[in-house]
């Protein structure tokens, strides 16, 4: 009886075993082969890169569409300013950088027009200011998912 029972745990434990021993051989190849870490790891990683991105993309529209931006700028119209989807294709093709102008540090590209300029630099000065560097690349990510 005690045998019989002490079989069936073996049988059991039969897989178990053959999956540990599979995995472990997985494993060892893995370190042994650097390229075979990096195939293995990416899908992973540009899942939760890709998550990362969407969470950013969903902060930013929030931030965008709070008064301070979606009152001047339309997605795909100029309204104020120009469409979201003007500044981000000229960006795009002059392979421009947000944060600089952002900060400040490079001189408008879109809408060149003083008063335009004039118009958007008062966000520069009060409202973009006060946003921390995540919250621009947030801005930023949202801005270029509008098609
Ligand atoms: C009061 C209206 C107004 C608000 C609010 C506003 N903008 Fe603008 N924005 C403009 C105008 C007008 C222009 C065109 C002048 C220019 O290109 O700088 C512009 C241009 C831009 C540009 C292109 C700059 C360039 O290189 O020419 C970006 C990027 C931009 N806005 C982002 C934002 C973001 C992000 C917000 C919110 C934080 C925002 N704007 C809020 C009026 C506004």
């Amino acid at each position: 009886m005690h045998k019989i029972l002490f079989m069936n745990t073996i049988q059991k434990l039969i897989p178990l075993i053959f999956i540990l021993i599979l995995f472990n051989c997985g494993d060892t190849k893995n370190t042994d082969n650097k390229d075979s870490i990096k195939l293995k790891a990416n899908p992973e990683n540009s899942k939760s890169e890709q998550d990362t991105q969407t969470a950013l993309i969903s902060q930013g529209k929030k931030l965008f569409n709070s008064n301070a931006c979606a009152g001047c700028h339309m997605p795909n119209n100029t309204a104020i300013g120009p469409s979201i989807k003007a500044i981000t294709t000229i960006y795009a093709k002059q392979n421009a950088d947000y944060i600089a102008f952002f900060k400040g540090k490079a001189e408008p590209i879109v809408d060149t027009d003083p008063n335009q300029v004039f118009l958007m630099k008062t966000n520069l000065d009060s409202y973009i200011k006060n946003l921390s560097d995540t919250q621009l690349e947030a801005l930023i990510a949202y801005m270029k998912s509008v098609d």
